[in-house]
């Protein structure tokens, strides 16, 4: 997908962007119509919500094969990302390869909202489908009415192509995606600026990663462990840890799920499918931080070896933990990351992304990730740029006196606290494995890793959440 230097005037969508506060259709597109677009807007009472469109065949009224009038809202850099997202959604459903996209005013948030709109719109997992059911994805595709370079598009691009990486990856089947070929995802990433380290089932063993090596037992599928390192060419102004949950399929194991709990389970290493989206644009935003990027992969299954309720895993800090449920165990994997990172001594600040609980889908459904922190400065932080990204997120409790739904009659901790606040539950039980003195963050991504209806700007499946907010925020540093 390039960005065009010229207007397309020939482009096969012609695409007119309105905001709630101005409904008038350019008068010369309106009289190519004899008015019948002005008719129509007011016909069909469009009010320019945001994504929010009208479109129509051109007949050869226009040079454009069709006209579609889109809704950006207040006029908001995520009012134009939903506007641009639904144009590009509309042509990918009708296989129009040119997008000629006209706004009225916005500056660089605007433009970087729009870029990455257009990927999001664009996204289609058509990697099992048909031809006869597939259609083309765009080519080219210029945008008019923008006070700000097309280098601030391209930066949307960037953006928007790291989620669509992450989207692959979760839309992948657990057959495909398993965690060797998730490692290698990975690698594939590595230049000279971003290193990747993958550990083997033997070093996992040997370094004591007891909850990953736990997890993934009962699975032909050996677990992995995979740390990527971004140095920036200049000088770094931070250092950060992002750590995913690659469950790359969550059966549930011993306490296996019902079928129909698991059929979206093929989604449980969406954490880590973020993470990896991350670093995959990293060194193309020329960013100066350095950014860890570390998941653990296992495939949650049932046989003859799994791990079992009643077992008692020593992790690597010394905390010791009693298995009560064994579908609970993306946190019993991150407990393992979350060690390794409290080892490192010049990472500040850590922010953990998981498909964790289904608790976090009943409080907060799929427009929010659940965000929890040690610091309040730092989650309004993380907020701000989930917010300025169009995505949802929200601000959860670490209660503490529900550490008390934790405890073990014989461990430390037991690895689930009941069905009441499960979601803070499953944070709290993390927070045992995160150092003192670092800034952490833990994203439950549950809800909005897999969407059960589309969006305006997304089709339902794999969606990436929390890519594009975490480059916000690295972008600020
Ligand atoms: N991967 C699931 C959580 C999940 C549910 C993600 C729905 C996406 C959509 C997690 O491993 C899990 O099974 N959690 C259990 C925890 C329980 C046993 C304490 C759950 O939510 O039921
Ligand atoms: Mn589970
Ligand atoms: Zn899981």
């Amino acid at each position: 997908m390039q960005i065009a230097s010229a207007p397309l005037s020939n482009a096969a969508l012609h695409a007119i962007v309105l905001t709630e506060g101005d409904l008038s259709v350019p008068a010369e597109l309106d009289a190519a119509f004899g008015g019948a677009l002005s008719a129509m807007v007011a016909d069909e009472k469009f009010k320019a919500g945001a994504g929010a469109s009208l479109t129509v065949r051109s007949m050869g009224k226009t040079s454009a094969k069709w006209v579609g009038i889109f809704g950006a809202g207040k006029g908001d850099a995520n009012g134009a990302r939903l506007a641009a997202g639904a144009a590009s959604s509309f042509a990918r459903k009708k296989g129009l390869t040119s997008l000629d996209i006209n706004f009225q005013g916005g500056g660089k948030a605007h433009a970087e909202a729009i870029g990455e709109g257009i990927v999001a719109g664009n996204y289609r997992y058509d990697r099992y489908l048909p031809e006869a059911r597939s259609t083309a994805a765009l080519e080219n595709f210029s945008v008019q009415g923008l006070d700000a370079p097309d280098a601030d598009v391209l930066t949307g691009l960037i953006m928007g192509q790291a989620r669509s990486l992450a989207r692959d990856l979760i839309n992948d089947p657990a057959d495909d995606i398993y965690p060797e070929t998730l490692a290698q995802a990975a690698t594939k990433l590595g230049t000279e600026r971003l290193q990747v380290e993958v550990w083997d089932h033997d070093r996992l063993k040997n370094a004591g990663m007891v909850g990953i090596t736990a997890v993934g037992q009962g699975s032909d599928r050996k677990p992995r462990f995979v740390h990527m390192t971004y140095t920036p060419a200049g000088e770094s102004k931070g250092n950060v840890a992002l750590v995913g949950k690659g469950v790359t399929f969550d059966a549930g194991g011993l306490s296996i799920k019902p079928s129909g709990g698991m059929i979206t389970m093929k989604c449980d290493m969406g954490g880590a499918a973020a993470v990896i989206g991350v670093m995959s644009a990293v060194e193309k935003l020329g960013l100066n931080v350095t950014v860890h990027g570390i998941f653990g992969a296992a495939e949650n299954m049932l046989a003859g070896n799994s791990y079992k309720l009643g077992d008692v895993l020593t992790y690597n800090n010394g905390t010791t933990v009693e298995i009560h449920n064994t579908d609970a165990e993306g946190r019993l994997v991150l407990a393992d990351c979350l060690c390794y990172v409290g080892k490192m001594d010049e990472v500040t600040h850590v922010v953990d992304l998981a498909t964790l609980t289904g608790a976090a889908v009943v409080a907060v459904g799929e427009k929010y990730t659940a965000l929890y922190s040690n610091d309040d400065d730092f989650a309004a932080e993380l907020l701000g740029h989930a917010k300025s990204s169009g995505e949802g997120s929200w601000h959860m409790p670490l209660e503490e006196s529900y550490n008390e739904l934790l405890k073990s009659d014989i461990a430390d901790i037991k690895n689930v606290g009941g069905r009441a606040a499960g979601s803070i539950t499953a944070a709290l039980f993390l927070q045992n494995f995160v150092v003192e003195g670092k800034t952490w963050s833990h994203l439950d991504i549950a809800g909005p890793a897999f969407l059960s209806a589309p969006q305006k700007h997304m089709e339902k499946g794999g969606a990436g959440p929390q890519v594009v907010t975490l480059l916000s925020w690295l972008r600020s540093i």
